[in-house]
């Protein structure tokens, strides 16, 4: 009689599922406590070529790829890790918040998947895998602030446990991704903005442009990114009406002005939030982690770091492969569940919208990406 899922002395060995956005991702994670645990594979087969010519995730593209693949990467992170199913002791499934299609793909796929090996089914929350990467990558202890920063996703939240999670604010518009990959696509640059923008912006004067910090000097940590992108749209116009056309020099000093803007934004409310958890929580060690595609920028986690130097709280940033979209995090997040006891079976539904704290507001706008929970 093997001991219950949930006795820290029973090794767990679980298959993460995840498709809520443009990824079809599968991996597998052994944790036997006391040691840390251990990614037996991890496979992200990402689908931007589908989505290149539309300047953003098509749904319905998004879903059918997911469809046609996910069986794939399952089997693709067994044979890695050199499992079969019937080895496994659980399957960890995305059921929000995200695409529905995508959703829907690897919940059908995850509950057959159950129904034919008996192996129980948790459903994920794909912003509570984010959150609790640090605990996967670095194995620390709550509580501690995390920053969420990516194409669909931009919040901090306190993380008390694997299902206490407090957003202390969020954007009320567009990611920081998202504001990325429009300016680069109003300056002509390449998808995805991100990359292209922080490379142009090296060799730009960032004090050049006075861009809009949006909601700065709002009290809490509510975030704006949409203003930002027009105000770069139209010093662009005034640029080109002035020159005939964009000079590299102007479009690297718009790089580099749009970048400080966020960073300055992102560092002023993560100095708030910062200020929030050192008060609410007292923490012994203090820790503020950042996660999301936007976690890459130099510029950005230079000034996230300042402020975590200042206030004498560590910084910490997962590799980012495990930042980005992907089924660890999902697995990591299941093992979290069952070892506290509190996977939630087989009742939950795929959901579009699924806030990490639902005694907050819900988010305003749903971007490219999808809904912003
Ligand atoms: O986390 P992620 O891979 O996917 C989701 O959004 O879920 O994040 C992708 C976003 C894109 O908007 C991309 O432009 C942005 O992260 N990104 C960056 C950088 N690298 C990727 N933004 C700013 N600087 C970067 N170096
Ligand atoms: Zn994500």
């Amino acid at each position: 009689m093997s001991l219950p899922l949930h006795d820290p002395a029973r090794p767990l060995t679980v298959l993460g599922i995840e498709s809520s956005c443009d990824d079809t991702a599968s991996a597998i994670i052994r944790h036997a406590a006391p040691a840390r645990p251990e990614i037996l594979s991890n496979v992200v087969w990402g689908q931007a070529a589908l989505h290149a010519d539309f300047g953003g995730v098509v749904p319905e593209i998004a879903a059918r790829a997911h469809a046609e693949k996910l069986d794939l990467a399952v089997e693709a992170a067994l044979a890695q890790a050199d499992l079969r199913l019937n080895t496994l002791d659980a399957i960890a499934v995305t059921a929000g918040p995200g695409l529905i299609g995508g959703v829907l793909s690897s919940v059908m796929l995850a509950r057959g998947l159950s129904a034919a090996t008996g192996l129980p089914l948790i459903g994920v929350n794909h912003l509570a895998g984010h959150a609790l990467t640090p605990r996967l990558t670095d194995g620390i202890a709550f509580p501690y602030l995390m920053l969420l920063v990516s194409g669909g996703h931009c919040q901090f939240l306190l993380v008390e446990g694997p299902d206490r999670f407090t957003r202390l604010g969020g954007t009320i518009d567009d990611a920081p991704g998202e504001a990325f990959d429009k300016v680069a696509r109003l300056l002509a640059l390449p998808q995805p903005g991100g990359p292209s923008v922080e490379i142009e912006a090296r060799e730009g004067n960032p004090k050049r442009f006075a861009l809009p910090r949006p909601l700065m000097d709002r009290p809490g940590c509510d975030m704006s990114f949409s203003g930002l992108k027009t105000a770069v749209l139209r010093t662009r116009d005034a640029l080109v009406a002035e020159h005939g056309g964009l000079r590299r020099a102007d479009r690297a000093d718009l790089c580099a002005s749009f970048q400080a803007a966020v960073a300055d934004l992102l560092a002023t409310k993560t100095q708030r939030a910062l200020k929030i958890y050192m008060e609410h929580s007292a923490p012994t060690a203090p820790v503020i982690a950042v996660a999301g595609g936007v976690a890459a920028n130099q510029t950005l986690r230079g000034a996230l770091e300042a402020v975590a130097n200042a206030a004498s709280v560590r910084f910490l940033a997962p590799p980012l492969s495990l930042c980005t979209d992907n089924a660890a995090m999902i697995a990591w997040a299941g093992i979290e569940q069952l070892r506290a006891g509190i996977a939630p079976g087989q009742g939950f539904t795929a959901r579009p919208r699924w806030p990490l704290d639902d005694r907050t507001a819900p988010m305003l706008g749903s971007g490219k990406k999808g809904a912003k929970a």
